[in-house]
């Protein structure tokens, strides 16, 4: 990677930025849910991560994981267009792991788009596998699926 990269949580000024990636990267097409307010919500929480990734300041990713008694749920992630494929996702997402790891919790789960081909493989390769297929999971429109990863388990290294 080029430019060094920073991974760190969230501060409600950041709420604003992650909602409009929300809305442009994750869910375009659908009705707009993941609003600055919802953001600023789950930065509030105490029990969810919000962690961002910043290059030279700018902000180029982020991730929202909730975590439950025995498991964690992985809300949104995504990079910049333009930052894509230099292992920024990956590191966020191995971050929030860790920390479900140190809290003992070894589920997570998420839910991606059918027709979201390029995460879909993104989260096969970091070790998640797609379980159920949901259709009109999002708003009547478009079907999930739901993919798990058992973190106890060492991820399978494909070539
Ligand atoms: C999915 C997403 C987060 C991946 O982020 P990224 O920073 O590009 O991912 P990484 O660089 O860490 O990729 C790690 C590996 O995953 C795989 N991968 C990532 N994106 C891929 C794609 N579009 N197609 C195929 N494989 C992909 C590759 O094996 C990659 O390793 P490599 O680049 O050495 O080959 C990013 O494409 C994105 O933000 N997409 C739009 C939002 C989204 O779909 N979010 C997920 C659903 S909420």
């Amino acid at each position: 990677m080029a430019q060094a990269l920073e991974l760190k949580l969230a501060t409600l000024s950041d709420a604003c930025q992650i909602g409009l990636m929300s809305r442009e990267l994750i869910e375009y097409g659908l009705p707009w849910s993941w609003d600055e307010a919802r953001v600023a919500r789950q930065i509030r929480r105490p029990d969810t991560t919000v962690l961002i990734a910043r290059m030279e300041a700018r902000l180029v990713g982020f991730a929202i994981m909730r975590f439950f008694d025995d498991s964690a749920h992985l809300n949104l992630l995504a990079v910049d267009a333009g930052c894509r494929r230099q292992g920024v996702g990956r590191r966020l997402l191995e971050w929030l792991e860790k920390s479900a790891r140190v809290a003992g919790t070894f589920f997570v789960s998420l839910e991606v788009r059918a027709s979201n081909q390029g995460a879909r493989v993104f989260y096969q390769q970091l070790g998640y596998t797609e379980i159920l297929s949901i259709p009109n999971y999002y708003c009547g429109l478009e079907t999930a699926i739901r993919m798990t990863r058992d973190l106890r388990r060492r991820r399978l290294l494909t070539p």
